[in-house]
């Protein structure tokens, strides 16, 4: 039922959606407002023999990014040129004020600017590594820092900034400013020599009234999460889930709750926070109806935003409890597979549609066990290099050859 292409034009699918509309209203209210965004229609489990197609023996390790020359406004431009020509980045949304500033801020903090081009082929799909964490060891994905080009964005949404897991992607910051912004009031809050500097260039690019004053977050002395959410600085996942944490070290598993809630309200689009919410309802509330409801919502959400790694898909599958990870795997296979031939035939579907929510449903396979497999020492990744062309082949037939390229450069 859930499968049936909710949020579609046809009169039919309507009918279905309302239909589970209502069902899902009498028990989860909360989540169906995100049901709604949510507009790639889900696949509906069917015992499917995944065999071939698929190059899982790629395993090559993650290889590095050319460390890209010092200068940041010349490497900000390399980015910069990457960006508008190769991930077809409209005018409006490129970083071109913020970029080099972003990119001297990062060094700052022990990143070293990569390359955006030589080695995206393991790292996902429309990942654009910025930045590598020197103290971190270098082949563990999670060191990088980059951008996000997610192909059906609104013109006017800015580049998230992300970082890769082991198999997804996790948010870090819905736009490069509120983090950089962030980076300012945690500089303060340091007592960092550069404070001042950092918040002036800050301010510098944020709009009259939205700048950070020196001294602020030392006045309001609240600590980093709760000055960050209290003043809206920026979305980020990792502090609404120190302000979780905040409630469940005091006991409080109520507020926790309720600042879960906020969360995935707030940080709409990605599964994650949902995953979250189910992971923190089952654990501390006990409340496994609800715990359900939202992993069944964080997995008709694009997978590789709703888990970094195949622990925690693993567990959002089991708190979902209707169907097996193997089951997830076949019928997201199955849905990549799917031409839908008759139905771009009799007009019901666009061919640019239909290529583009094969792509995500190949990816959402690659999530589950194409990508990972357990091995004897636990899961075994396939780099995301095994299915870009594959990727490539279904953005070009769907008439977007900028995506095609995207993904394979
Ligand atoms: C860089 O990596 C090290 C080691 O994993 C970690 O302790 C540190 O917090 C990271 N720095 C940043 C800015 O993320």
């Amino acid at each position: 039922m859930e499968s049936a292409g909710w949020g579609r034009e046809k009169p039919w699918r309507r009918r279905i959606w309302l239909f589970f509309v209502f069902k899902c209203l009498s028990w989860c209210p909360s989540f169906t407002f995100l049901l709604r965004s949510h507009s790639t229609a889900r696949p509906r489990p069917r015992r499917f023999s995944a065999t071939h197609a698929i190059d899982t023996n790629a395993q090559d390790q993650l290889a590095p990014p050319a460390v890209a020359s010092t200068s940041h406004s010349s490497v900000a431009d390399e980015h910069l040129t990457f960006l508008r020509d190769v991930a077809a980045v409209p005018e409006a949304t490129l970083p071109s004020k913020e970029l080099p500033h972003f990119i001297s801020l990062l060094q700052r903090r022990g990143y070293e600017v990569v390359s955006p081009s030589p080695s995206r082929g393991n790292f996902h799909p429309f990942f654009i590594p910025l930045a590598r964490n020197t103290s971190a060891d270098e082949s563990n994905p999670s060191s990088y820092l980059g951008l996000l080009k997610w192909p059906s964005a609104p013109e006017d949404m800015p580049l998230p900034v992300v970082r890769p897991g082991p198999s997804g992607v996790s948010l870090v910051s819905f736009d490069i400013r509120s983090l950089m912004k962030r980076f300012a009031v945690e500089e303060d809050l340091r007592g960092d020599e550069t404070a001042g500097e950092t918040v002036q260039l800050v301010n510098s690019l944020l709009n009259e009234g939205e700048g950070y004053e020196l001294g602020d977050v030392h006045r309001l002395g609240l600590g980093l999460p709760r000055y960050l959410a209290l003043k809206r600085v920026g979305r980020f996942p990792d502090v609404y889930e120190a302000l979780v944490d905040l409630h469940l070290a005091k006991g409080d598993t109520y507020s926790a709750m309720v600042a879960s809630e906020k969360y995935y309200k707030e940080v709409k689009g990605w599964g994650r926070p949902l995953a979250y919410h189910a992971d923190l309802m089952a654990t501390h509330r006990g409340n496994t109806e609800v715990a359900r409801d939202a992993a069944k919502v964080a997995l008709k959400l694009p997978i590789w935003t709703t888990a970094a790694d195949d622990a925690e898909l693993r567990r959002t599958v089991d708190l979902a409890a209707d169907r097996s990870y193997d089951e997830y795997r076949d019928s997201f296979l199955r849905r990549s597979r799917d031409p839908r031939t008759e139905e771009i035939q009799r007009g019901r579907k666009l061919k640019y549609v239909v290529a583009l929510e094969r792509a995500a449903w190949l990816m959402d396979a690659m999530m589950f066990g194409l990508k990972s497999k357990t091995g004897g020492e636990g899961p075994v990744y396939v780099p995301w290099s095994a299915i870009k062309q594959q990727l490539a082949d279904l953005y070009t037939e769907g008439g977007a050859p900028e995506m095609a390229r995207f993904v394979l450069t």
